[in-house]
């Protein structure tokens, strides 16, 4: 074919599509600065800053030269150290340095995961709702993703029925994550060595993102799928960073843990793609991963508290039902009882549409469930201020109150 006949962009990227969440939080920030009152709940970031001995660290980083040059790829030898302590300190998983790469965001550990494990064709199990990065990933790799479905009924858990019944001969990755964006579920210790086990006796491999393995509330328990169920350790990678953990979504550094070959491979594909994380950042990181957990401690009181207030406050919304999120920061209601009603004048039909009226009719920005597989819901983050939460449900509340 001459090239000037060839499709601008290549098939598979232009496959992908924008990301939904950060479109929402674009849109919100953009009439913010236009000087419209918006109230944001699409962004999954904390609203805290980053702890000031974080700050220090990355400071006198920046004066010292040794941080001015390139380093390995995989990441500096300390902060792969720090990253093998704080597993073993924290979810009591034993890895040593080798089996650790440094990525910019706990994103790439996830692009970097499904390019090294997929081959075109092999089918990875993708619970439903999901984080509307990782179909894309998978796709990217030349996977296919297949949805798991979840509902709201079991509060989102994941069932080793509903992996039973989506597993063929095709099947060779599990994508696991608890606490779950966007649904907030957080997987019992039970659950969790159940889905492990029955992923080892499928002979799969799992990928579980544990990024928000600190944020779990009431009587829920986090739990390291490979510490559940270590004969899984040579065919698991975990995911993981500090953006959620110490409000550092900006300073970009992420990790995966995985068996050396798989972390050599990774690292291979990364040395062509970024090379090593900023200096500065990784500084940061590591001075993040040295000290204790009082941030996220208070952070996660914090948290607590928003999760309530927005969790009864959603209830009470004419059309509305919300599970009682366990983990992470989202609150994942469904607006399905306002479809086929009018609000504004405006019929919904979707939970697209529901968002739409919400930025226009009342300025509050939320994420429709369609990016998350799970059309019917929206999707609020509660990583924002307490009286902004309640000035943003209110609005909904008043708004959701007039459907016809
Ligand atoms: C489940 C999950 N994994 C990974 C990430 C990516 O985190 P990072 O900012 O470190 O790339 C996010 C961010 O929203 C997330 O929700």
């Amino acid at each position: 074919m001459p090239t000037g006949t060839r499709s601008r962009i290549s098939a598979r990227v232009a496959a992908v599509s924008a990301s939904a969440t950060l479109a929402v939080d674009a849109k919100a920030k953009k009439l913010k600065a236009e000087g419209a009152d918006v109230i944001g709940f699409g962004a999954g970031e904390p609203d805290f800053p980053t702890p000031e001995h974080i700050v220090e660290a990355a400071i006198a980083a920046c004066h010292d030269p040794v941080n001015h040059h390139y380093t390995p790829t995989a990441g500096i030898a300390a902060l792969r150290e720090a990253i093998v302590a704080k597993t073993a300190r924290d979810s009591g998983y034993d890895i040593n340095p080798s089996q650790v790469l440094v990525t910019n965001g706990a994103k790439q550990a996830v692009y970097e995961a499904f390019a090294t494990l997929v081959d075109p064709g092999d089918e990875v199990l993708v619970p439903a709702p999901y984080w509307t990065t990782y179909p894309e990933v998978v796709a990217l790799a030349g996977g296919v993703p297949v949805p798991v479905p979840t509902d709201e009924a079991s509060g989102f858990h994941l069932t080793v029925d509903a992996l039973e019944a989506a597993v063929t001969p095709a099947t060779k990755v599990l994508l696991f994550v608890s606490p779950n964006n966007p649904t907030g579920a957080v997987s019992s210790p039970e659950e969790v060595a159940a889905i492990g086990h029955w992923a080892a006796g499928r002979g799969l491999w799992v990928v579980t993102d544990e990024i928000y393995e600190h944020l779990v509330y009431g009587s829920s328990v986090f739990r390291s799928l490979p510490v559940a169920v270590p004969e899984l350790a040579s065919r698991c990678v975990v995911i993981n960073g500090v953006a959620k953990t110490y409000a550092m979504t900006g300073w970009r550094v992420g990790w995966l843990i995985g068996p050396p070959d798989v972390v050599d491979a990774a690292t291979n594909l990364q040395s062509h793609a970024t090379s090593n994380v900023s200096n500065v950042s990784q500084r940061a990181a590591l001075a993040a991963l040295e000290g204790d957990l009082d941030a996220v401690a208070m952070m996660r009181a914090a948290f607590d508290r928003r999760r309530v207030t927005i969790h009864a406050m959603l209830n009470a919304c004419e059309g509305v039902t919300c599970v009682e999120p366990e983990g992470a920061f989202y609150a994942f209601p469904s607006v399905r009882g306002l479809l086929g009603r009018r609000v504004a004048g405006r019929l919904l039909s979707s939970s697209a549409d529901v968002a739409e009226l919400a930025i226009e009719q009342v300025q509050v920005a939320v994420v429709p469930g369609e990016a998350f597989g799970a059309p019917g819901y929206l999707r609020l983050s509660y990583a924002l201020g307490d009286d902004a939460i309640v000035e943003g449900v209110t609005r909904l509340g008043k708004l959701f109150a007039t459907a016809d």
